[in-house]
């Protein structure tokens, strides 16, 4: 054998062992998840590079290479798409073209990407929204909020709130066409996070007087309390979102200071004057036993005093929606939870499920047993996966029967 195929042989050794990731067992298309997930890692690579050389912060490059699938605001012949401000916060607007006599149906829609990157007008969220607007013949209202590392909470909470605030107006839903009594409030992964904090923050304002009829949450992040759950422990590497990345974007909606990180990833970041929250994310009480498998629950871990002071947003319920009281629980509205079972989030869904389902809150639970966290972000090409495309169609099938 000569050198060159000796070096062939190796390089493509070298390729196949960076590409190959353990997948499931039960998922479909397992080589183009696979193919993803090293394009997902390769860039997480780059960028881990890119910061260690001093050259950018991590979330920069990450945001680079997401805003290469953005898209223009461009109308279809169902569905009129426009960039618009709401209060002086960015939204893409969706209005179906439909000839209707009644009022219509609005969604208002949050984008996943971990408070760091993303947007509306990355393609599958456009994608999605046009779906929504055509299929439920809706309003959609996809929110442009401030992102990390350049703004940290409570930024993003309070972009979106401002949004819906304006959006809720009853002059603004009559200017629209929309029926006061139809609305829903949507997100996926951070943006499920974020429309779990909205909808529970809208319950003591006032000022607001419409109801929202439908908080529809996608893989939604819901707890910094305990990042060691049932599902961090066995999804740790699982594509595409492994648990550290997911502890630096919680970290990174609070602050860049890495000592937060370590804490996190270490799980002793909660004070000890905090441990009554705990209940709220009490896994041994709050999961089915088949998420609990052979875990065994054991008391937190406390950290310093000084975190809880300096960076008091992740034990804050407009960050962490699980920490409130279940009197705070009541009068929330339908709630439609997706969570799959090979991701680091599926717990927060499935605790949130049950702490509503306990104080008489009418729950939809989708538990996707062959799907993995952002699934719906897999529905344009190249990387669409039918997976993605059957969860989409089933959760907006879903909304045009109970929205
Ligand atoms: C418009 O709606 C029709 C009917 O739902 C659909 O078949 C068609 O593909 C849609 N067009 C676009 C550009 O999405
Ligand atoms: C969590 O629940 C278990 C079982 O009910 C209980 O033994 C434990 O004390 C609880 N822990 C906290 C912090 O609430």
């Amino acid at each position: 054998m000569g050198t060159k195929s000796l070096c062939l042989l190796l390089a493509s050794v070298l390729v196949a062992y960076y590409v190959y990731t353990p997948i499931p067992e039960n998922i479909e298309e397992r080589w183009k998840l696979m193919l993803i997930n090293a394009g997902f890692r390769t860039v997480s690579h780059v960028a881990e590079f890119a910061e260690w050389l001093g050259l950018m912060h991590y979330m920069e490059v990450l945001m680079m290479i997401t805003s290469i699938e953005y898209t223009a605001p461009i109308s279809d012949e169902n569905v009129t798409v426009t960039d618009t401000k709401f209060n002086n916060v960015p939204a893409r607007l969706y209005i179906p073209r439909k000839q209707s006599s009644g009022l219509k149906r609005a969604m208002i829609y949050i984008h996943g990407g971990g408070w760091c990157v993303g947007g509306s007008a990355m393609e599958p969220y456009d994608l999605l929204s046009r779906w929504t607007a055509n299929k439920l013949n809706a309003v959609v209202v996809s929110v442009e909020y401030r992102l990390a590392p350049m703004y940290h909470f409570p930024v993003q909470f309070e972009d979106v709130y401002t949004v819906v605030k304006f959006f809720l107006q009853n002059s603004v839903l009559a200017q629209y066409g929309v029926d006061p009594n139809r609305i829903c409030i949507s997100g996926d992964s951070a943006g499920g996070n974020l429309a779990a904090a909205v909808a529970q923050q809208l319950l003591d304002d006032l000022e607001v007087k419409v109801k929202l009829k439908i908080q529809a949450l996608l893989y939604p992040a819901l707890q910094t309390l305990d990042l060691d759950l049932p599902s961090y422990k066995d999804n740790e590497n699982k594509p595409i979102l492994p648990k550290s990345l997911m502890v630096r974007f919680w970290s990174e909606y609070f602050t860049t200071d890495v000592s937060l990180q370590e804490a996190l990833a270490s799980n002793r970041h909660v004070p000890a004057e905090s441990s009554h929250l705990f209940r709220f994310v009490n896994w041994s009480n709050l999961l089915p036993e088949k998420f609990k498998k052979d875990h065994v629950y054991a008391s937190p871990i406390y950290g310093s005093s000084m975190l809880g002071k300096k960076y008091p947003g992740f034990l804050d319920p407009r960050a962490a929606p699980l920490l409130v009281d279940d009197t705070k629980l009541l009068g929330l509205p339908v709630t439609y939870v997706l969570t799959c079972q090979h991701d680091v989030l599926r717990d927060d869904g499935i605790m949130y499920v049950s702490r509503l389902r306990e104080v008489g809150i009418e729950v939809i639970h989708d538990h996707i047993e062959d799907a993995i966290h952002g699934v719906l972000m897999f529905i344009t090409s190249p990387t669409d996966l039918a997976l993605g495309h059957r969860v989409a169609n089933k959760y907006i099938e879903w909304l045009n029967v109970n929205l």
